[in-house]
């Protein structure tokens, strides 16, 4: 079935100008008819995972595009967030059997629904002017120019252009102030890892080891392959969406709360998304030195960077991981 055969009633809330709203989105009309509803494009889908809701996969989203620029369905606020909710891991467009460009549509969509008032959140991040210093860090880990300078010489601000912007959240992990965050219930902010961390740790004493797997090419291989039993091993394991969204913050906490050892899986160097498996590598060189310091081995730590088409050498590594970190035993906190 086509998605136009779904909307072939014409109802009476016609009562916007489509032409004018969806002027970057109408061109994609061809191509959202393309869709044959097979559904490969949600299996890898990390927002459909979190939420389970057909409006949350891929699929969902084209159908409402689709909806709004025919004017069958009106746009809305609830709409615009859902459109807005997206880490372009382009997994979607990569599955997809009808060769249809979700992530751009999804892109002149948001624009569109920005210039119509729309102005929502979703996984876009947001900046508190109250925290931020203009530092300027912010600007240099993103590759998406999703930030900018903005305002007056004496009163300069943070931009975030919110067409741009692919929710990656390598600006909050490298925001010195704080002052950057993302909508919590995508479990990707930093709270929300916290809180992972500590009921993994809780629920099961033999949890010794935490393992960050970066989502975009690791986790979906995992998924897909027998290594699923890896999820069901006595290692907590929480999915992140790049390597480099893991501070340093994140793992000395998963210490305080009990943890042996905390290995990072990600993407391998020219793989990163968003280059953030050099930070990653970065400020884990620096922690190992803070870690020797505090007397702690820094082997405790580990970063690693797997393909998803290495769910084997992924088990294997997160086995030996494991292995040594029993070795060690405990941290000594005297
Ligand atoms: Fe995988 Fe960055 S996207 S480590």
């Amino acid at each position: 079935m086509s998605v136009k055969s779904i909307f072939n009633k014409k109802s009476d809330i016609k009562s916007y100008n489509t032409n004018i709203i969806f002027k970057r989105t109408n061109k994609w009309e061809n191509e959202l008819n393309k869709c044959i509803r097979c559904g490969y494009c949600y299996e890898l889908c990390p927002l459909f995972k979190s939420f389970n809701w057909e409006s949350d996969t891929p699929r969902g989203k084209l159908l409402l595009i689709y909806g709004m620029i025919t004017g069958d369905i009106k746009p809305s606020k609830e709409i615009a967030e859902k459109i807005f909710q997206c880490f372009y891991c382009l997994k979607c467009s990569d599955n997809c059997s009808a060769g249809v460009p979700v992530t751009e549509i999804l892109t002149d969509a948001r624009a569109d629904l920005l210039d119509a008032g729309f102005d929502v959140d979703g996984t876009i991040v947001k900046i508190d002017e109250d925290l931020c210093s203009v530092c300027g860090i912010c600007l240099s880990v993103c590759k998406y120019d999703a930030l900018s300078l903005d305002g007056t010489e004496n009163n300069q601000k943070i931009k975030v252009d919110k067409v741009e912007c692919k929710g990656c959240g390598l600006c909050v992990a490298a925001c010195p102030s704080g002052s950057i965050s993302q909508k919590e219930g995508f479990e990707i902010t930093l709270p929300e890892m916290h809180k992972k961390v500590q009921d993994i740790l809780k629920e099961d004493v033999n949890k010794k080891v935490i393992i960050f797997c970066c989502n975009w090419a690791l986790f979906p291989g995992m998924q897909l392959s027998d290594t699923t039993t890896v999820v069901k091993m006595p290692y907590g394991l929480i999915v992140t969406m790049c390597s480099g969204r893991v501070t340093p913050e994140l793992i000395l906490d998963a210490f305080e709360e009990g943890a042996w050892g905390v290995m990072i899986a990600g993407c391998p160097p020219d793989e990163c998304d968003h280059n953030g498996n050099y930070k990653a590598r970065r400020r884990l060189l620096l922690l190992q030195n803070f870690l020797k310091e505090m007397n702690v081995d820094p082997e405790r730590v580990r970063l690693e960077w797997f393909s998803s088409n290495e769910s084997v050498k992924l088990r294997k590594s997160i086995e030996d991981f494991a292995q040594m970190v029993n070795q060690l035993g405990s941290i000594d906190r005297d």
